[in-house]
């Protein structure tokens, strides 16, 4: 099973001149081939999203642009972690509940997924989730 020992911030790699960055996410930055990849935007500061976790998808969460906060659980321990670098990502395996709050003006998250969507893969009652 999972624990928030699993969750990982990995490093997206950047190239930065006078002229910007860009960051390259290619098959070796990720622990899994992505299949999905979808995005909130337009967010208000007070929403909370997720609340559920997954059997069979992990993930890998960017803030590409502003910040917010995930708090992942695995059923014993939580952890808090501020998103606010584009170029890095929270990896998240399947069997972790987590939450999304504290969302900034013009936050946009990314999610990076292993499987395409599918409800029936999601536990979204944290009860369930715990047993
Ligand atoms: P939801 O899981 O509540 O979003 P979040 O976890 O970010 O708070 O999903 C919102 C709605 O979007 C819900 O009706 C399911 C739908 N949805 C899709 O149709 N396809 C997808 O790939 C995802 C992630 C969600």
């Amino acid at each position: 099973m999972s624990t928030i020992d699993n969750v990982k911030l990995l490093e997206i790699p950047k190239v930065h001149d006078e002229r910007g960055a860009l960051a390259v996410i290619e098959k070796d930055t990720i622990p899994f081939s992505i299949k999905r990849v979808y995005y909130l935007y337009d967010v208000p500061s007070d929403s909370y999203r997720g609340g559920h976790a997954h059997k069979e998808q992990e993930s890998v969460i960017i803030a590409l642009s502003g910040s917010f906060e995930v708090i992942v659980d695995d059923g014993i321990s939580k952890r808090r972690i501020v998103l606010n670098k584009p170029n890095q990502g929270l990896y998240i395996p399947i069997h972790i509940w987590r939450e999304i709050d504290n969302f900034s003006s013009g936050a946009v998250c990314l999610v990076l997924a292993s499987t395409n969507y599918n409800e029936q893969e999601y536990i979204r009652n944290y009860s369930d989730f715990k047993n």
